[in-house]
């Protein structure tokens, strides 16, 4: 039931602090802040290699989670969308450990990967929101996240949720290994369970997103740029726009617009920009600059800080809670879906039902 909400994306949008809240809930430990996962009969320091494998946004969960294990665990990790991972010959190592990311559990590419994975010997996570779906029944670790069911065709609290679970992973994996101590994995369990008021506090500026749209809903094309694990953002939320809105959307690195798609920059194709404050802010601003030189029309997603130092002259300013750079990706991720269902709300499209998609895609 839709409640008081117009659309089911906009209940599950609101639903997040919530559901991350009750996903953290099962993999940290508020009594000690620490991270504690389900038992299984796996050695997770004996891991040499991640490989990731997912569709669509839950694909974009896993570039974010990337950045987390090679950060705190230092495991490489080698990370495709799913129809194209059985078909480059990956190499995969005994003794590997392969990730699946899907909401359904039933994404045919997602789950023709993990047959792939299982029968060449790794060990099988998955990472499902439908406990029992295909996947999660052939999971060797299953850890489920908590975001009930979503019924939009667009993702949105099942994203923030896988996010929760492989920040926890993540920062396990690294305790596993020897290369976390107690006071930062109790300093990572702060920052991680600060994610669920951070989520509301960026919810409150719903009115101002929704005021905001129609500058947005006329455009033709429309880029987003971010950098690190907020890179994968700007991808989410490219995809969430062309989703829900039919606008074509496009996510880049923001270092990587001055390699081609620069050339695209005129006054009528808005740039939305995701910087928070932290080390990446300032780099981030120089590219801005660069499309502002270029008469680009600039959204500028950032905290009060960010936003003082680099609002200026923006076309619109979307403000967020300043976070830790950990949480910033599940933070983001609300302004993002926000201004996709704005915008599709002006343009009138069917938000929850968008043409051409499915909620699961069952065929490869
Ligand atoms: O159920 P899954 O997470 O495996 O689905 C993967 C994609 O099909 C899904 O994320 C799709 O891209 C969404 N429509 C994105 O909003």
């Amino acid at each position: 039931e839709k409640g008081n909400y117009r659309h089911f994306m906009q209940k599950e949008i609101f639903e997040q602090p919530t559901v991350v809240a009750q996903t953290l809930g099962s993999y940290l430990r508020r009594s000690d802040n620490s991270v504690a996962l389900p038992q299984f009969d796996f050695d997770l320091s004996s891991v040499k290699r991640i490989t990731i494998v997912a569709c669509g946004t839950s694909f974009y969960a896993g570039m974010v989670a990337k950045y987390w294990f090679e950060q705190f665990a230092r495991v490489p990790v080698d990370i495709d969308v799913a129809s194209e991972f059985r078909y480059r010959e990956p190499v995969l190592e005994k003794g590997g450990l392969a990730l699946f990311i899907s909401q359904s559990g039933e994404t045919a590419d997602t789950l023709a990967a993990l047959r792939h994975c299982k029968e060449n010997g790794q060990t099988i996570g998955v990472i499902v929101n439908v406990p029992t779906s295909s996947m999660a029944r052939e999971a060797d670790l299953l850890l489920p996240t908590h975001a009930g069911p979503e019924i939009g065709v667009a993702s949105t609290k099942a994203f923030t949720c896988q996010l929760a679970v492989m920040a926890a992973l993540a920062a396990h994996m690294a305790v596993k290994k020897g290369l976390m101590s107690r006071a930062e994995e109790q300093e990572v369990v702060t920052h991680l369970l600060e994610a669920p008021a951070c989520l509301n506090a960026a919810l409150d500026h719903d009115e101002d997103i929704a005021s905001m749209a129609h500058l947005i809903a006329p455009a033709r094309d429309v880029l987003y740029l971010g950098r690190g694990p907020d890179f994968p953002l700007a991808l989410e939320g490219a995809l969430k726009l062309k989703e829900i809105s039919y606008i074509h959307a496009e996510g880049y690195a923001s270092g990587e617009m001055k390699h081609g798609p620069i050339a695209l920059i005129d006054d009528e194709v808005p740039v939305i920009v995701l910087a928070p404050s932290g080390p990446l802010f300032e780099k981030t601003v120089s590219n801005m600059e660069e499309v502002r030189a270029r008469g680009g029309q600039i959204v500028l997603i950032s905290d009060a800080e960010g936003l003082e130092h680099a609002g200026e002259g923006c076309l619109a300013t979307i403000e967020m809670p300043r976070v830790h750079p950990l949480i910033a990706p599940l933070v983001y991720a609300i302004p993002v879906q926000l201004l996709a269902y704005h915008v599709a709300c002006v343009k009138g499209t069917d938000v929850d039902q968008p043409r051409n998609l499915a909620k699961s895609v069952t065929v490869e």
